[in-house]
């Protein structure tokens, strides 16, 4: 079947490839599968226009065909240059009728004309995965702001994005922190990001993580996700913090911690999980061992100072996909990862589709839950209904086979009570 949607893709002769990664994610996807087939009988988003940047990964394909089943006519975009896998971009072209603008490795300028041509079917709802979107929408694209219902966020970094716009009282129309949902941060950001994370070191580098020093930047649901599982691998933590209370929780989960100076002295592995700018600086990298490996696994690329660290070396050299020698001119060599890009999604598949699953249920609820409120939210940040929250929860349960108890009406009573004590 040749297709007549609009696209920029790598290639549409991948699509076969693409369709078969598609459905081995979907095994994985119950709870989206459920939330499908109810899109798909209620036709819950008929004729909305859908914006969204998200990476674009066979997780991501099995939420697009969820919003074509609810009606909608959906668009989209990478939210990072080098996430795209090529083929799930050219399957869902061609098997599920979605606009796609994403190659991997484009440049700056091409990310930023596919985000362009994401906006220009002039959406009523976006979806984000760190703002990019709304960023436009409130800059150089603030005329097509008009046509917004409301968007939703994937990430902390997008949320941090959002909340700054709302406390400016900026905010052009309501946004769902989908980030903020208990199914999300508490699986997505924990497990995903812990597991995701050390695969793509290690798909990259193929390096032992049993018996290295391994600090972890940032101790946020990705950084206790990372440090647990990296634990887990045998390796010794380190954990940098500037929020004493997470700090304090790194140190009582067992493990040190210190400043990112005197870590950087004996880290083999550094990896930043902050979402802020200059963690890994020019100073640390005049303090960092011979050999380290540097990567990242925040939103954007600037939690590594790689302008810094290009300063100070004398030779940069590609060692291998996903690899690059910074050397010193005092001859020490450091090992940075996908460019200081998400080492998960650049030089990995992005976290496991289980955990995608809920997230991206999340993501759908979301979508529904602008629609069927147009025009009665305010221009604020919102957080999707804990009721909600919890039937993702169940269904995830329910297509694990696993049984909870339920409160008794005594129980109940109990815990809407003030005057039962002892
Ligand atoms: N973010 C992290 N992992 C992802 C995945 N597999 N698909 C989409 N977005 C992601």
């Amino acid at each position: 079947m040749t297709s007549s949607i609009k696209s920029d893709i790598k290639s549409p002769r991948l699509a076969q490839t693409g369709k078969a990664r598609i459905e081995w994610a979907a095994r994985e996807m119950p709870v989206l599968k459920l939330i499908k087939a109810r899109f798909e009988k209620e036709r819950l988003l008929a004729g909305v226009r859908l914006a969204a940047c998200l990476h674009v990964t066979a997780e991501t394909a099995n939420l697009m065909e969820v919003l074509k089943a609810g009606g909608a006519e959906v668009v989209l975009c990478a939210s990072n240059p080098l996430s795209t896998q090529d083929d799930v971009a050219a399957a869902l072209v061609r098997y599920t009728g979605v606009s796609v603008y994403a190659i991997r490795g484009e440049d700056r300028k091409t990310y930023y004309r596919h985000l362009s041509q994401a906006l220009s079917i002039k959406p009523q709802i976006t979806m984000d995965d760190g703002a990019d979107l709304v960023s436009l929408l409130h800059g150089a694209k603030q005329h097509l702001s008009k046509y917004i219902w409301g968007s939703s966020e994937e990430t902390t970094t997008g949320v941090i994005r959002l909340r700054a716009l709302e406390a400016k009282k900026l905010l052009k129309f309501p946004v769902v922190a989908v980030n903020d949902s208990q199914t999300k941060h508490f699986f997505d950001n924990r497990y995903g990001t812990g597991q995701s994370t050390i695969d793509g070191i290690l798909r990259a580098t193929n390096t032992l993580i049993a018996g290295k020093t391994f600090v972890v930047a940032g101790y946020g649901w990705c950084g206790k996700g990372l440090a647990m599982r990296a634990k887990g691998l045998g390796a010794s933590i380190i954990v940098t913090e500037v929020d004493p209370v997470k700090a304090l929780e790194a140190k009582m989960d067992g493990f040190e911690v210190m400043p990112m100076l005197d870590a950087a002295k004996r880290a083999d592995i550094v990896v930043t999980v902050t979402g802020d700018i200059n963690v890994l600086d020019g100073q640390h990298f005049k303090a960092m061992k011979d050999g380290c490996i540097v990567a990242n696994s925040g939103h954007f690329n600037v939690e590594i100072n790689l302008p810094a660290l290009k300063k100070l070396s004398k030779a940069v050299q590609t060692v291998k996909p996903g690899v690059e020698v910074y050397e010193m001119r005092d001859g020490r060599k450091f090992y940075v990862l996908a460019e200081g890009r998400l080492v998960n999604l650049a030089a990995a598949e992005g976290h496991p589709a289980t955990v995608m699953d809920m997230s991206f249920a999340n993501q759908a609820l979301a979508a529904v839950f602008l629609v069927r409120n147009h025009g009665k939210l305010e221009k604020k940040v919102y957080t999707i209904e804990k009721e909600l929250d919890e039937e993702v929860a169940s269904l995830k349960l329910k297509s694990l086979g696993i049984k909870i108890d339920v409160l008794t009406p005594r129980q109940k009573k109990y815990l809407s009570s003030w005057d039962e004590g002892t």
